[in-house]
């Protein structure tokens, strides 16, 4: 069989260095041909004797190596791979990927590459979360390196939470997915922005919500191969192309457009803040001759909960924008309106939710989660796409 694409894969130095050679194995069955780059620190936990009998080729690890054809082995394997997958991904390693810093062979075919980058860091939960790798980690995806983000769980030090290395079995699916366009064929119904309750024929109640994550949701949906179709609240934003917009005001023209596209649609993504609440409008301008003016507030219909229910085929996604107790209710919404997965983030803080550039989530699902930390909402974007495909096609 043709060789599908070139991979090159660098292991770094921890305990998931071993899952790594199981990744050679899955993308050699898929026709990937691989080669394999390792750190002096990696070579500590699993010899390089194992990847070249996995990969059928020698293992580089060296900058300087006289075996090399002029001696510019970075250089060739730079040119050479199609990808650069780094599986595991040190905390040390991702530090020299952020700053440019080329000291080994593995940090100094990053700086040469211009092909993809794909990172499956691995790593203490506490490292994880230092601020300092998180920094890096923005850094990293804010210039294109694509994150596959660790699990969350038990790990090899004994504590738990977020840093275990994703299994190399979800790897290879998203290095092929990526590949074949993970939402081919799909049909992909986004909600967007806020909504605007009028008050009388000049006032209305709005939000911050400016639609920048659901139109960056949709942007990657559409690369991911979807059909896609946004259901779109008054924003400032140019649609992306190739893409159909429904643009809607209130939350009742949302419940409307959302409800008439579910039935041809496999998977929603409720990313709109619908207003909770809408007003009894005044048919005429209000006047301002009372002292106090109380407004009669009526609750909107819920139309993430009203898909779920009536298209249990839909595969279903929420957001929940929380300024407190953000896994308790995000986990709430999960189960109370039946749906597949929920995208958690923080709102009315400094940094990412409403109208920012960036965001941050955690997503949930029954029985698992996973944290994206503080990126540019396209990046963001593109990894939940991914994520979602992937749940999509586990359940389909
Ligand atoms: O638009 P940006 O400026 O980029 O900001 C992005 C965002 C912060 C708006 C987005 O990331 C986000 O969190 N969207 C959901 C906002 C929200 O309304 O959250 P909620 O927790 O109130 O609602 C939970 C879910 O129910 C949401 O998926 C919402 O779309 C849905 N909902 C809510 C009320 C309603 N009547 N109908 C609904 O479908």
């Amino acid at each position: 069989m043709d060789i599908t694409k070139r991979i090159l894969l660098g292991v770094c130095g921890g305990i998931a260095a071993y899952k790594s050679a199981e990744l050679v194995r899955l993308l050699r069955k898929q026709n990937v041909e691989v080669r394999v780059v390792m750190t002096n620190s990696a070579m500590e936990f699993v010899t390089p004797l194992t990847f070249q009998a996995l990969s059928g080729h020698s293992v580089h690890s060296k900058l300087l190596d006289s075996d090399e054809e002029n001696a510019m082995g970075h250089i060739n394997l730079a040119r050479w791979a199609d990808e650069i997958i780094i599986a595991p991904a040190s905390a040390n390693s991702i530090a020299k990927f952020a700053h440019g810093i080329a000291d080994d062979l593995l940090s100094t075919v990053i700086l040469a590459t211009q092909c993809k980058v794909t990172l499956a860091p691995s790593m203490n939960q506490a490292m994880w979360l230092n601020p300092a790798v998180q920094e890096n980690i923005t850094l990293l995806m804010a210039r294109g390196i694509t994150i596959l983000s660790p699990d969350h769980g038990s790990q090899a030090c004994g504590e738990t939470g977020p840093g275990r290395m994703i299994e190399p079995a979800i790897i290879c699916q998203k290095i092929l997915q990526a590949e074949h366009g993970s939402l081919n064929g799909l049909s992909v119904l986004i909600s967007a922005g806020p909504t605007r309750e009028p008050i009388d024929p000049v006032r209305y109640i709005t939000n911050r919500s400016s639609g920048k994550m659901g139109y960056a949701l949709a942007e990657a949906a559409k690369g991911a191969g979807a059909d896609v179709t946004l259901v779109s609240g008054p924003v400032a934003l140019v649609p992306p192309e190739g893409i159909k917009v429904l643009a809607v005001e209130t939350a009742q023209q949302m419940y409307e457009k959302v409800l008439s596209c579910s039935a041809k649609a496999n998977i929603y993504i409720g990313s709109a803040a619908v207003a909770d609440y809408s007003p009894v409008a005044e048919l005429n301008k209000i006047k301002k001759k009372d002292a106090n003016k109380i407004l009669t507030l009526l609750k909107t219909r819920d139309i993430l909960a009203s898909v779920a229910e009536s298209h249990e085929a839909l595969f279903t996604v929420g957001f929940a924008a929380e300024t407190e107790h953000l896994e308790t209710y995000a986990k709430d919404k999960l189960v109370r309106k039946k749906l597949d997965m929920v995208a958690a983030n923080w709102v009315g803080r400094a940094d990412g939710g409403f109208d920012k550039e960036n965001n941050a989530v955690t997503v949930f699902w029954p029985g698992g989660q996973q944290d994206f930390p503080m990126m540019a909402k396209r990046n963001l974007a593109q990894q939940l796409i991914q994520l979602i495909a992937q749940h999509y096609h586990e359940k389909n």
